[in-house]
């Protein structure tokens, strides 16, 4: 069998051994489900949770009441705008600022929801010559959404500054970032950034699919936008309600008064993906001593630069190398790549607005992960060679 030279780990990362090994054990030796039981098995589970929350707290400078367990990037972001809508007191007639780095999941729940006329207008934050965030023209705003890397071109934004200047003009700005290409390769810290939401996926850093993590800063403030099992600490009768120990949020004009747990466990409601949650204590682990070699990609640069039909969308120390070729759609070159089994990502890479704000239908995006070699890229640009000959 041909080997698959996967050049793909900014769509998903390979994952090392010891997640999978971490997964397989959790399967085999000490499944159960976790915030429901109180045997010594289930309670070792809570414990497992507990830890991998505390682990990514760290990672990010967060504290671990402030991390949540969500099924992915795309989910986090849809929740904050479910979050922030869903709160007494939520003006329809706010603004928010958007930029053309962003990705669709990033973008597109803030748009639908001027399209329902649940916000009163959208602004753009302006993209200096380098297509970088400028902070210097940051618009006043409710919302700020903040693409911290793109995922077309790869470069780190100075997500401190934007969100300073964003709080010069409104110091009530609520700013959401969307951290799923930037934590891979840089070290973030919540509280330096001083954002309010904070999302990524466990996938793109080597633990699996099905879990996202987002980071809420004042995460007792907010009512909870889903419900169900695992976050109620209590439902009273309305007249027992009278002497209760209120918790952290209370309903009680249907008949019965309820209280929800605190944070974290207010946030997540039914079973957790248990199985990936396992896995990111080895992948963060993995993550922190194994960062993509970004060598390959500025030598991937130099060597794509020489061939005369291909156009460099990034810069050389980007952490990505995204490209066109002239006459060519961005698909087939992908499929060609993919019949010499090389695997890219090619085509709008849901980040259309930046595609179209440098003017080409989709471009090819080489990433690289700590698997790569300077043997893949060797292989990757002598068939683009004969892609492009
Ligand atoms: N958003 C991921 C990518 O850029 C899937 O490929």
């Amino acid at each position: 069998m041909n080997k698959i030279i996967y050049l793909d780990a900014a769509a998903s990362a390979f994952k090392p051994q010891s997640v999978i090994s971490t997964g397989v054990d959790f399967l085999q030796k000490s499944y159960a489900n976790a915030g429901r039981g109180v045997c010594a098995r289930a309670t070792a589970v809570d414990d497992m949770v507990a830890n991998a929350r505390a682990r990514v707290a760290k990672f990010i400078g967060a504290k671990p009441n402030q991390v949540v367990f969500t099924s992915g990037a795309t989910d986090g972001l849809n929740r904050i705008v479910n979050i922030i809508t869903s709160q007494p007191g939520y003006r329809e007639m706010s603004t928010f600022a958007v930029s053309d780095l962003d990705h669709h999941s990033a973008r597109l729940p803030w748009e639908a929801l001027l399209h329902r006329g649940k916000i009163r207008k959208m602004f753009k934050c302006e993209l200096d010559k380098n297509f970088d965030i400028n902070p210097n023209e940051i618009p006043k705003t409710d919302f700020l959404i903040i693409t911290a890397m793109s995922n077309v071109l790869g470069r780190a934004q100075d997500v401190k500054k934007i969100i300073a200047a964003a709080r010069s003009k409104n110091p009530n700005v609520i700013t959401i970032v969307d951290a799923s290409q930037y934590i891979v390769h840089k070290k973030i810290d919540v509280k330096k950034w001083d954002c309010d939401f904070l999302v990524f996926s466990g996938h793109k850093i080597g633990a699996d699919t099905g879990l996202g993590i987002l980071y809420i800063r004042d995460s007792e403030k907010y009512f909870p936008d889903k419900f169900g099992g695992g976050m109620v600490q209590s439902i009273y009768d309305m007249r027992a309600a009278k002497n209760a120990d209120y918790g952290a949020w209370i309903y009680e004009n249907t008949g019965s008064c309820w209280v929800v747990l605190h944070s974290p466990e207010k946030w997540e409601a039914g079973t957790l993906p248990l199985t990936q949650i396992a896995g990111l204590v080895p992948a963060i682990d993995y993550l922190e001593q194994n960062r993509p070699n970004l060598d390959l990609i500025k030598y991937a640069y130099d060597e794509l630069s020489k061939l005369s039909r291909v156009k460099i969308l990034t810069k050389r120390d980007a952490t990505i190398l995204s490209f066109v070729v002239d006459d060519m759609h961005p698909l087939d070159v992908g499929a060609m790549l993919g019949a010499n089994n090389i695997c890219v990502r090619a085509g709008n890479m849901c980040a259309s607005w930046i595609h179209q704000l440098i003017g080409v239908p989709g471009s090819i995006r080489l990433s690289v992960g700590s698997w790569n070699t300077i043997g893949d890229i060797k292989k990757f640009i002598s068939v683009m060679k004969k892609i492009v000959k």
